[in-house]
Formats: structure tokens, C-alpha cells, sequence
């Protein structure tokens, strides 16, 4: 994967370029108020596959989405009090929102890597809102750095991690906070799922009640990366040479199966089609068995959720 990457200006040419490239499922990294956000459209799984295999993440996190109004959030989360409290006091902003996602929003499974909930922010830089604007849709974008590498917050840093690997970064300056959004969970009472830019005594005082936090020193975890939280309905059973009798194969590669992830045995194709054929197949009732899958790229990212699917449960 070596490709051109292009540096925007934020004028309206740099803006259509931009859009234009989101609209063709490529990817764009682009400045926000905390840091560069590697952005892709949130309804394309290509383009989002596309996100994790150029950051090389190991699995497959869930992803904030981006959009330019208060009012299109509603279209995608089920709204709340709290909710509507968060983001008039402080939207466009430093906060990111968890909530319930509606059925039927289109956006891809890889961005909420399977969870029922939708992680959603309306950014306050000027040049993210106005890419926001030009392009007109959902943009799922982590920050725009390499896996395991610092955040960037100038387009300069963007090009240090990820050049060769997107199609391009918009130049809007360096970023104002620096520092990651604050992440706010609504789907249960409300918790601070991550401290960052916005104090969490702002988000407190204006919901007149306290967050509850995760413990204490521990890493902040989000639930995706826990084994029970992704195990679909029926069993699972991994590097699967064919389908034993009462069984559906998940296949990959040239096998006979009931649903491909990539007949051609490419990687990202079969990222982008994991979540929604995995609840295709869970809907059968039946054990599913998986084709093996090649431990590389985002091969990796693909057993690390498979095999959370199969672990033993209580
Ligand atoms: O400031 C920011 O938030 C930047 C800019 C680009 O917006 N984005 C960012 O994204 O920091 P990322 O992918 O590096 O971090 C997103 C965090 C992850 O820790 C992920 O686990 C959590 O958001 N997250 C996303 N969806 C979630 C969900 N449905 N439930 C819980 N946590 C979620
Ligand atoms: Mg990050």
C-alpha cells in the first residue's frame, strides 16, 4: 500500500478535493480542535477498513463519528435529556458522546465494531466543520496517527506517520487543545469512558450530577476490547478446513461456503464485510464455523474479534 498523499490547503478547492476523495471511499486526515482525525465516510465498510489497515491497529476499536450538525447527530443516536444538556453546553466542542445507535443509520458495522452504542462529536475547528459541510455525511475518524504512536495535532505529524498510506491531509495549523476529545457514555447512567479535552467538572456541573469513572489507575478500556462483549448468539469455531453437518462456514478465500469475506483473499474486503456477515450468519441460529485467516495486516485485526467470538463464555 504506496500511494500519492496529497497536502490540502483549507480553501474551497482544498474542501471539494477533500469531500470528493471521502465520497470515493478514500481516506483524508483533517484537523480538529484536538487533534488530526484520520477521517473516512462512517457508511462505507471499505473506507473504514481502509482506517484500520492504514493505522495498522491490532483490532478493531470503535471509531467517533464526525458530523457538522447537532441536529443530524439525533438522526443517528437515541437522543436524551442528558444528551440534549451535553450538547448545548458544549457543541460544537472537545466532547464526544456515547449513545444507543438507531437501527437503519447505514453506518458501518466496523465503526461501532459491532457494539449497540455510537460514539458522536461535532467538532468545533472551522476547517473540520467545513470539510464536514462540503462532504454532507457522517465521517468516522480516530486520530490520525500510526497505532501505538503519539497523537498528531499539525498536519506536518500526520505526514511523519501516515504518508504513503492515505490520500491525503488538510492543512489547518496546529490544533488548539491537543489533546483527545472528552468521551462521555449516556447509554446507562453517565460515565467518562476517557478524560481529555473538555474538564470533566464542566461536563458535571452542567448535568448537576457526578460522572462515575472507571477504577482508578486502571486503563481506560472501552468495551469493545472485552471477550464477552462481542460474542455473537451461536458458537464459533475457528480455522475451519469446511463445515461440519448443522454448521454455516464463514469462508475467506476460494472455499464452498454460505457467506465470503473476501473470495479473492483480501484482507481489507474481508474487514469491511466481517461485522455485517457475522450478524447475518448469527441470524441462522446455527454454529458458525470460520475459514482460517491470515495472521498479517488486517488479518490480525480480524482474529483478534474472532477470537474474542469464540472464546468460551460463561
Ligand atoms: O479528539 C478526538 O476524540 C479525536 C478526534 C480525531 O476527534 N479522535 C479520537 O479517536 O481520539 P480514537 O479512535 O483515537 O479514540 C476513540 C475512542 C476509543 O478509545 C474508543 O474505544 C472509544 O472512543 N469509543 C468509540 N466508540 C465507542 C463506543 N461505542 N463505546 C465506547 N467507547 C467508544
Ligand atoms: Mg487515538
Amino acid at each position: 500500500m504506496n500511494q500519492e498523499t496529497a497536502l490540502l490547503t483549507a480553501d474551497p478547492n482544498g474542501y471539494a478535493r477533500a469531500a470528493e476523495l471521502l465520497r470515493g471511499g478514500e481516506l483524508v486526515a483533517f484537523p480538529t480542535e484536538t487533534v488530526y482525525g484520520l477521517g473516512g465516510d462512517a457508511t462505507n465498510d471499505m473506507a473504514v477498513a481502509r482506517i484500520f489497515e492504514a493505522k495498522g491497529r491490532p483490532r478493531f476499536n470503535p471509531l467517533i463519528v464526525h458530523v457538522d450538525r447537532i441536529e443530524t447527530v439525533r438522526d443517528y443516536v437515541e437522543w436524551s435529556h442528558a444528551a440534549e444538556v451535553l450538547a448545548s453546553a458544549f457543541w460544537p466542542g472537545p466532547l464526544t458522546l456515547v449513545l444507543p445507535i438507531r437501527p437503519g443509520t447505514g453506518i458501518s458495522g466496523l465503526v461501532t465494531a459491532g457494539l449497540p452504542s455510537l460514539a458522536v462529536r461535532v467538532p468545533a475547528n472551522p476547517v473540520a466543520r467545513e470539510l464536514l459541510k462540503a462532504f454532507g455525511g457522517p465521517v468516522a475518524a480516530p486520530s490520525a496517527n500510526p497505532s501505538g504512536r503519539i497523537s498528531p495535532t499539525t498536519a506536518a505529524h500526520v505526514e511523519a506517520g501516515l504518508a504513503g498510506r492515505i490520500a491525503a491531509v488538510l492543512d489547518g495549523g496546529a490544533c488548539d487543545v491537543g489533546v483527545e476529545s472528552t468521551i462521555v457514555g449516556l447509554t446507562d447512567g453517565p460515565i467518562l469512558l476517557r478524560p481529555g479535552g473538555l474538564p470533566a467538572e464542566a461536563v458535571e456541573q452542567a448535568l448537576g450530577e457526578a460522572l462515575a469513572r472507571q477504577g482508578e489507575g486502571e486503563p481506560v478500556t472501552a468495551p469493545g476490547q472485552l471477550a464477552s462483549h462481542y460474542a455473537p448468539g451461536a458458537m464459533v469455531r475457528l480455522e475451519a478446513e469446511r463445515r461440519e453437518p448443522g454448521e454455516v462456514l464463514l469462508g475467506f478465500g476460494r472455499v464452498d461456503c454460505d457467506l465470503n469475506l473476501s473470495a479473492s483473499g483480501d484482507l481489507t474486503e474481508a474487514a469491511a464485510n466481517l461485522f455485517a456477515h457475522l450478524h447475518a450468519l448469527d441470524e441462522t441460529g446455527k454454529p458458525i464455523a470460520v475459514s482460517p485467516i491470515p495472521e498479517r495486516g488486517l488479518g490480525r485485526a480480524i482474529n483478534d474479534r474472532l477470537r474474542r467470538a469464540a472464546a468460551p463464555r460463561d
